[in-house]
C-alpha cells in the first residue's frame, strides 16, 4: 500500500484554505462568496496536477475527475462541502475535500475498475440563505426553483448570488448526477467528544441525525423603557429567555435529543425600548425522526403555553426538514475492513452533525470516516485534527478503494 502524501501536508493545506475568508482574522465562506473562487482555483491546482479534469456546475460545486481503467466505468464519489459557519475552525468539511484528493494522488497513476469523482460542494452549513445542503442538493435534482429565489440579509437571492459568481442557474439541472455511480463516501471531523473519548483515531458512521431547523417569532407591545409598569408589559426578549430555558430543559429531559437556539434578535433593538418582537432559530435534532418531531411538538408548545401567559403571539416557521439517514450496509462493511487492515481499533457511531452524505442517500448508497476531534471542538477557530489520524484516514482510505476493487471486480 503505497502512501505518498504526508499528513502534515494535507492538514497545512486545509489551513491554507482556510485563510481564505469574507472576514479577515477568522475563517468564514459562505455559498460562492468571493474567498470560495480563490478556493475553487487551489483545489483545481491541487487536482490538474494529478491528471485529474476540474469543472464547476451550476450550483457552483467543484467538480474534479480521476477516470477509472475504462471510459464508461462507474465512478465513485468522495466529497465534503467548501463552505464554513461564521469563524470556523480549519477542517469541517474543507478536510473531505483535501483527503479526496490526497487519496487519488496516493494511486500515483494507477488506474482502478471505477473513476473517482471529487466533489467540493458550494454550501452545506445554511448560513447565507437559512436553508443547507444547496450544493450537494444539486447532484440529485432538488435544487429547484423555489429554493433558487430564496433571498439573504441583503435580498439577494440564490440565482444571483449563481450569477454573480460567473454561473447559469438556469442550468442546474446540468448538476445532477448521471452515469453509474457505486456511491459516495465523505471523510470529516466527527466534531463530537467520542473518539476523543474512547482514545480512537477514526470512527465509522452507521448514520446521520435527522435534523429541523426553524425560526420563530415573538410578538408583544414594543414601549418606553422608563415609563412602563412592568406588570402591563408585554416584553418580547422576556418571552423567548424564558422559551430558550424550556427548550434546554425539553432536550435535557429527553436521552439523545438536542436543540438548539443559535441566533436570537431584538426589534427594534434599542436598550431604552421594550422589544415589540423578538426571532429566533431553533436546530432540533434526534437519531429517530418520531422522537425529533416529538420533541419538536413538545418545545412549540412549551413556546404557546409562554405566549399566551404573556400576552403575545408566537410563530415558527420550519426552514428544514431533513430525515434520519442509514448510511449503506455494504459500504459501512467494507469502510470496517478497511480500517481492520489499516490495523485500527473499530467503532461505529451516528453523526449528530449534519452532512452532505445525508443528502446524496437519496440516490447513492453512502459511507462516512469520521476522524477524531481532539477535545471534541467543532464550529470554532480551536477545532483540529492529529496528523497521525490524518494518516490513518488516508490510509483506510486506501484500503477502501482496495475494498470497492474487490466488490467490482480488478
Ligand atoms: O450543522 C451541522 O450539522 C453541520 O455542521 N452542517
Ligand atoms: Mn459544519
Ligand atoms: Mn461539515
Amino acid at each position: 500500500m503505497v502512501q505518498s502524501v504526508n499528513p502534515d501536508e494535507i492538514i497545512a493545506r486545509c489551513k491554507t484554505l482556510a485563510a481564505l475568508s469574507e472576514q479577515p482574522g477568522c475563517t468564514t465562506r459562505t455559498f460562492l462568496s468571493p474567498p470560495m473562487g480563490e478556493v475553487h482555483c487551489m483545489l483545481r491546482a491541487w487536482m490538474e496536477s494529478l491528471g485529474m479534469s476540474v469543472s464547476v456546475d451550476s450550483a457552483g460545486n467543484l467538480r474534479g475527475h480521476y477516470p477509472g481503467v475504462r471510459p464508461d466505468a462507474p465512478r465513485l464519489l468522495v466529497g465534503s462541502h467548501l463552505d464554513t459557519v461564521p469563524c470556523a475552525g480549519a477542517f469541517d468539511g474543507v478536510l473531505g475535500v483535501v483527503l479526496g484528493i490526497a487519496v487519488v494522488e496516493s494511486l500515483n497513476g494507477r488506474r482502478l475498475p471505477f473513476g473517482i469523482e471529487i466533489a467540493g460542494f458550494s454550501e452545506e452549513e445554511g448560513v447565507r440563505f437559512g436553508v443547507p445542503f444547496i450544493g450537494s442538493r444539486a447532484l440529485i435534482g432538488t435544487l429547484d426553483a423555489a429554493l433558487l429565489e430564496k433571498k439573504d440579509a441583503r435580498g439577494c437571492t440564490v440565482a444571483q448570488a449563481i450569477r454573480d459568481f460567473g454561473l447559469d442557474p438556469s442550468r442546474v439541472s446540468e448538476a445532477i448526477l448521471k452515469g453509474p455511480v457505486l456511491g459516495y463516501v465523505e471523510f470529516h471531523i466527527e466534531q463530537g467528544p467520542v473518539l476523543d473519548q474512547l482514545g480512537f483515531p477514526l470512527g465509522v458512521v452507521e448514520g446521520i441525525a435527522g435534523q429541523t431547523r426553524a425560526r420563530v417569532s415573538f410578538r408583544g407591545r414594543a414601549n418606553h423603557a422608563g415609563t412602563a409598569p412592568m406588570h402591563l408589559r408585554h416584553d418580547a426578549v422576556a418571552a423567548v429567555a424564558e422559551w430558550i430555558l424550556a427548550v434546554e430543559r425539553e432536550a435535557r429531559a429527553t436521552p439523545g435529543l438536542v436543540a438548539t437556539v443559535g441566533q436570537v434578535e431584538a426589534i427594534p433593538g434599542a436598550s431604552n425600548v421594550i422589544a415589540g418582537e423578538a426571532r429566533a432559530s431553533l436546530d432540533v435534532r434526534h437519531a429517530t425522526d418520531a422522537q425529533r418531531a416529538a420533541g419538536m411538538d413538545r418545545i412549540v408548545a412549551a413556546a404557546q403555553d409562554i405566549a399566551r401567559r404573556r400576552e403575545l403571539t408566537f410563530e415558527c416557521s420550519a426552514r428544514q426538514e431533513q430525515v434520519a439517514v442509514a448510511c449503506d450496509p455494504n459500504l459501512v462493511m467494507a469502510m470496517e475492513k478497511a480500517v481492520e487492515r489499516a490495523g485500527l481499533p473499530l467503532h461505529r457511531l451516528t453523526s449528530g452533525a449534519g452532512h452532505d452524505a445525508m443528502i446524496l442517500a437519496q440516490k447513492v448508497p453512502v459511507a462516512m470516516l469520521f476522524l477524531r476531534s481532539p477535545g471534541g471542538i467543532s464550529h470554532h477557530p480551536d477545532e483540529s485534527v492529529r496528523p497521525q489520524d490524518v494518516a490513518a484516514a488516508l490510509q483506510t482510505g486506501l484500503h477502501f478503494l482496495d475494498q470497492l476493487e474487490q466488490l467490482h471486480g480488478r
